[in-house]
């Protein structure tokens, strides 16, 4: 990324974090522990995409971000919620998350299933408690219930596919769709309507975000097989380890990279429906190339 771009994302990472520090500060939590180990994995140290998404789809469509940040927030505790239950031993059985031990192992199995229960609860909290006007809460509220909804659906058919003998690249893809493009365009559409943003807009907006999503994913499958456990901050291996099939086991890494190439420019070429775009475009391409 441009260095200008890569201090936007910053400062959007930045926000998300010092929001948190306020919701943790205003004592919402009775139980010490719990919210400990919510706040432990919250801020672990992501790459805060998501928040970055919300915030900026914001932007471009009213040329203010503040807005948004409540729903950025929001998405940023359902995705660690979705990630500390996605580590968990009937899950990935992965030990380490964002560079630290995954919120099982450094707290415990039940403490980390309850404190992904609690951020998600949390999520939706934070929206209702906000000062937006009533239409764009219940728009929200909406919304980021049916991605989660589809976020879970997608991590149920991950499980179930293990027990299948072959899946397809399509299959996968729908897979991919349900648990990792459903909360990216989420976090687009959430900045949308937080906006205003006409029904247009919020189609190219989900359009943008489901190609988005599936390069992602396709990227992280990748990473799992030629990545640096230090980087990503994240087991590599895992994949293999579980007898998972990915889109990068099935095709190959050549070819999986070349799809999400082509994820990737459909992405962009639907954010030319978008003005100031320069720094989506820069982010998007750069999440093809990422090593964390
Ligand atoms: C990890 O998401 C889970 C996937 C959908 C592949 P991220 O790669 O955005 O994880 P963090 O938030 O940076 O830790
Ligand atoms: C991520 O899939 C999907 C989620 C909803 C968490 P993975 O299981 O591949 O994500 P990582 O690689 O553990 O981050
Ligand atoms: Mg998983
Ligand atoms: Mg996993
Ligand atoms: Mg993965």
């Amino acid at each position: 990324m441009t260095p200008h771009n890569k201090e936007i994302l910053e400062k959007y990472g930045t926000i998300t974090e010092k929001e948190i520090e306020n919701i943790f500060a205003s004592g919402f939590a009775s139980q010490t522990e719990l919210a400990d180990a919510m706040k432990y994995s919250l801020t672990a140290g992501g790459k805060r995409i998501r928040p970055a998404l919300v915030m900026e789809f914001c932007r471009v469509n009213s040329e203010r971000f503040e807005d948004a940040v409540p729903a950025a927030v929001a998405i940023e505790m359902i995705h660690t919620f979705s990630l500390i239950h996605d580590d968990l031993p009937c899950m990935d059985n992965d030990d380490y998350r964002r560079g630290k031990p995954s919120c099982h192992k450094k707290y415990d199995e039940a403490t980390a299933l309850l404190a992904g229960d609690a951020l998600e609860n949390l999520a939706f909290r934070i929206i209702c408690s906000s000062e937006l006007n009533a239409d764009i809460k219940v728009n929200l509220l909406s919304e980021l219930s049916s991605a989660t909804a589809k976020m879970i659906d997608g991590q149920v058919k991950d499980i179930e596919f293990l027990a299948k003998d072959s899946i397809s690249v399509d299959e996968l893809l729908e897979m991919y769709s349900l648990k990792t493009c459903a909360l990216l365009e989420c976090s687009a559409v959430m900045g949308c309507i937080c906006a205003g943003a006409d029904k247009n807009k919020i189609a190219s907006a989900r359009k943008y975000a489901q190609n988005l999503g599936l390069a992602f994913q396709i990227r992280d499958d990748i990473l799992d097989i030629i990545g640096s456990e230090a980087e990503l901050g994240k087991p590599i291996g895992s994949d293999a380890d579980n007898n998972k099939c990915t889109v990068a086991s099935v095709l190959g890494i050549e070819k999986a990279s070349l799809l999400a190439e082509e994820y990737t420019n459909n992405a962009l070429s639907e954010l030319n429906n978008f003005n100031n775009n320069d720094f989506l475009k820069d982010l998007t391409k750069s999440l093809l190339k990422r090593y964390k």
